[in-house]
């Protein structure tokens, strides 16, 4: 199976939410990653997933952090999804943001936010897998930014 635009597409038929992960590098710098590849795992305890590309300009900082939250999109947060796909290290320029208790970015007007501890890293393929124990947690009412068919979409269209 190389044929990797066919795959990509036929993926695209699972829709989606969209988060943005975040945690802070070595150096104290915040770092913001959009990804869609967010999935729960286990219930007791509080486990969940999510991808990150082994091409990531993020990568390294993902893999050394301790902690990391997701923060799950809104529709009204579709620029920060635009803003966190780009290859950019000042990404967090005019954004506000506040820090949780263990140093990771979180967005108001997140519907959810998952704050984790990091689990478990498996390398596969050309992702790492990236598993984390959720330490805290919040939600709120509001419409879910989606992802189907390589757009973002809303549940109200
Ligand atoms: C809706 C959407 C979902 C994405 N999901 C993921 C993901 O789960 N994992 C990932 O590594 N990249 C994902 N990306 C791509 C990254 O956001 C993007 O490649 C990255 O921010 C580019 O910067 P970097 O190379 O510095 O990481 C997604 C992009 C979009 C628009």
């Amino acid at each position: 199976m190389n044929d990797s635009k066919a795959f990509r597409q036929c993926l695209g038929k699972f829709a989606t939410g969209v988060t943005v992960v975040t945690c802070t590098d070595a150096t104290g710098n915040p770092c913001g990653i959009t990804a869609n590849s967010f999935s729960s795992v286990s219930l007791q305890p509080p486990l969940v997933l999510w991808n990150i590309a082994k091409v990531s300009h993020s990568l390294e900082a993902y893999l050394n952090a301790a902690h990391f939250a997701i923060n799950v999109l809104s529709a009204a947060q579709q620029p920060l999804s635009a803003q966190f796909a780009r290859s950019d290290h000042t990404l967090f320029t005019g954004i506000e943001y506040a820090l949780s208790s263990d140093g990771a970015p979180i967005f108001a007007g997140s519907l959810a936010v998952l704050e984790c501890r990091t689990h478990q890293i498996h390398d596969c393929g050309d992702h790492y897998v990236i598993i984390g124990e959720v330490t805290a947690f919040h939600s709120s009412d509001g419409n879910p930014l989606l992802f189907y068919g390589g757009k973002y979409r809303s549940i109200e269209k």
